[in-house]
């Protein structure tokens, strides 16, 4: 595969002379695609039906006679505030009841009929124009679905939505109160016109009841754009790609992307540490120039399987960026880094958010390629160090794992719902897995929760799911590798219940889950061998083959044939360990890292990174690495 570079653009906000020279400056630095348009409704339509598209054909035409692939954007995440007229009750309502006002963005509820239908509208004018336009080689919708905290919203329009689609779901008012347990504290419906969102209650609502306005609202997000995908796949035959966010996990985006052509995401390292990392303070001082050594990585094969093998990076971060808490520059090098990262995943493409730093509103101390002032800024040269990488390096192929992660957007939701303790986390669980596996030089495939066919890993693990479903149960049952189920895994059914059967919900495992108890950060169990559990314990019972213990004697890893189950969560010591472990049962050769750098296989290279802010020797290799420094050596054999 021929990868390439991009950037995101914002031709309304610069005076029309400018565009061509900037389109030139792209080209010279190596740039391909460019990304346009999502947030220009009211450039595009000033007052209801009054349509400007004339500024955006000159922009399409002059950035395509230079030389370059336009991405077209969609703009529905910045409805103008005319739209707040037509429709007033189209803004999200928070979970305190209070509306989420016009002043920025994504002020819109997923479940709005009337603004779903301006959306069509403008999507339809927009693809009527450009969708045979040569110039116009790919489709974004909306712009980050999710962000901003806007899955979840208790509007009215939400209420309405959420009682039709339970009606569909169980029929009879009888069957929702059976699945959610209603006979508890008489919450008992005789009419689904009598059932409320679950905010506002007195205490904790049933958690089927939140686990299903869950599912509900991520369906909202799947059938708004779907809206989109079917408007836009009537007029154009250009890839549909949609820009998700790091860790953003309100929504199905397996679900979305099966609507799609390519998944892309934005990479923001720096912001990420700071804003959305689990890691504890010395870490994110280590790392706080280079970004988190796997949060990249994690997100690049996540979004490899929900983009079905294509994916992209819609916007990568440029430098320092305006909205995390400490918002420090990269180290040189990273831009670099992060972009090869990339590649070495699979992406086919990079595009660096954006090209010149606005001077005006939110994003005014968020850097760019450029500066205010049209200067280049520190990263301008490494793009452009990156460009002539790729034009000179042979095709990049993205590397087969032999491990995979399980990961279901469900589980996420339904042990915020219930966490039974506050640092029960799925993200930070599956995280931790995968970082212990990055660890020891492995590649990582992610597969969502409903594959059907685990034969091509050798090991998979399936960490904190929450209850399964057939076609995973039946892969399950004929893989023939090694499988690493929990901890917490199938612990409910379907409506959020205990499983008739007992935890881990799995007849040939020979462990029954009898009782689980949450520890405090600060009281983690030694283990035999070294390293603890913490966080989580489950006590056990079973025929199964106890293989770990705590010091206290308490079994925590147990085996029956290709089948391991972990009934606590292992810190970073014994998760290195039992990993390590699982793998040689496997079949595995791993590649211990030194701290803070990585591996990744790809085709006939071996990639390595180093995400420290000091050189490191990497013995693998056979050479140091310089900070921000990266290497390939050709894969032997
Ligand atoms: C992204 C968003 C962009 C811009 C950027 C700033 O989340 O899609 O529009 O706001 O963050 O880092």
């Amino acid at each position: 595969m021929k990868c390439t570079l991009g950037v995101c653009y914002y031709p309304e906000h610069w005076p029309e002379a400018q565009w061509a020279e900037d389109a030139a400056q792209m080209v010279d630095t190596g740039l391909t695609w460019v990304r346009i348009g999502e947030f220009a409704w009211s450039r595009m339509e000033p007052t209801p039906g009054d349509l400007r598209f004339d500024w955006l054909d000159r922009a399409v035409e002059t950035l395509g006679a230079a030389g370059l692939k336009v991405i077209m954007g969609t703009p529905t995440a910045t409805p103008p505030r005319w739209m707040l007229d037509k429709h007033p009750d189209m803004l999200a309502v928070d979970a305190q009841g209070r509306p989420r006002k016009f002043g920025s963005r994504r002020h819109y509820c997923f479940s709005h009929q009337g603004y779903r239908a301006e959306c069509a509208r403008i999507v339809t004018l927009m693809t009527e124009r450009y969708g045979a336009n040569p110039h116009v080689a790919a489709w974004q919708t909306d712009n980050e679905y999710g962000c901003h905290d806007t899955t979840l919203s208790y509007s009215p329009a939400a209420l309405q939505g959420f009682r039709i689609w339970l009606a569909d779901r169980y029929g009879q008012i009888d069957s929702l109160n059976a699945a959610w347990g209603n006979v508890f504290w008489s919450m008992e419906y005789h009419t689904y016109a009598e059932i409320d969102l679950p905010n506002l209650t007195v205490t904790e609502p049933n958690p089927s009841h939140v686990l299903d306005f869950r599912r509900y609202s991520s369906d909202q997000v799947a059938a708004f754009n779907r809206v989109q995908t079917e408007i836009l796949r009537a007029h154009t035959q250009a890839p549909l790609i949609h820009n998700y966010m790091g860790r953003t996990l309100e929504f199905d985006h397996f679900a979305v992307g099966a609507d799609l052509d390519i998944a892309s995401w934005d990479s923001y390292p720096l912001g990420f540490l700071e804003d959305r990392s689990d890691a504890d303070d010395a870490w994110k001082r280590a790392f706080m120039r280079q970004g988190d050594p796997d949060t990249q990585a994690f997100h690049h094969d996540l979004y490899r399987a929900v983009g079905r093998g294509r994916w992209w990076i819609m916007e990568q971060q440029p430098g320092p960026v305006n909205w995390a808490p400490y918002n420090p520059a990269p180290l040189p090098g990273m831009a670099r880094l992060w972009a090869w990262e990339a590649f070495a995943h699979g992406a086919e493409t990079v595009c660096y958010f954006r090209w010149r730093q606005a001077p005006f509103a939110q994003e005014q101390m968020h850097a760019g390629l450029l500066r205010p002032d049209g200067g280049a800024a520190p990263v301008l040269a490494e793009a452009a160090q990156v460009a002539q990488e790729l034009a000179e390096a042979p095709d990049i192929a993205t590397g087969p794992a032999d491990v995979a992660i399980v990961f279901d957007y469900q589980s996420a939701w339904a042990w915020d719902t219930q966490p039974q303790s506050a640092d029960f986390d799925y993200y930070r669980l599956i995280f931790d897995f995968y970082r212990g596996l990055r660890e020891l030089g492995l590649n990582v495939d992610i597969l969502p929760p409903d594959t059907a066919d685990l034969s091509p890993y050798k090991l998979v693990l399936i960490p904190g799911l929450m209850a399964w479903n057939d076609t995973l149960r039946a892969a399950l049952k004929a893989h023939e590798g090694l499988a690493l189920i929990g901890p917490r895994s199938g612990s409910k059914d379907q409506n959020m219940g205990i499983p008739t059967s007992m935890p881990p919900d799995l007849s040939d495992l020979g462990v029954t889950v009898t009782r689980v108890e949450s520890l405090r950060p600060d009281a983690p169990e030694l283990l035999e061998q070294c390293g603890a559990v913490h966080l989580w314990l489950e006590h056990c019972e079973g025929a199964a083959h106890v293989l770990e213990q705590t010091q206290s004697g308490h079994p925590v890893l147990m085996r029956t044939g290709r089948q391991l189950y972990l009934a606590a969560w292992p810190d970073p010591t014994a998760m290195r360990r039992i990993l390590g472990d699982a793998a040689a049962i496997a079949g595995i050769r791993t590649f211990p890292m030194p701290q803070g750098v990585r591996r990744r296989d790809a085709g006939d290279r071996i990639y390595y990174f180093n995400y420290n802010a000091t050189p490191v020797h990497v013995p693998d290799l056979g050479q140091d690495l310089p900070p921000a420094g990266l290497a390939w050596t050709k894969q032997k054999g």
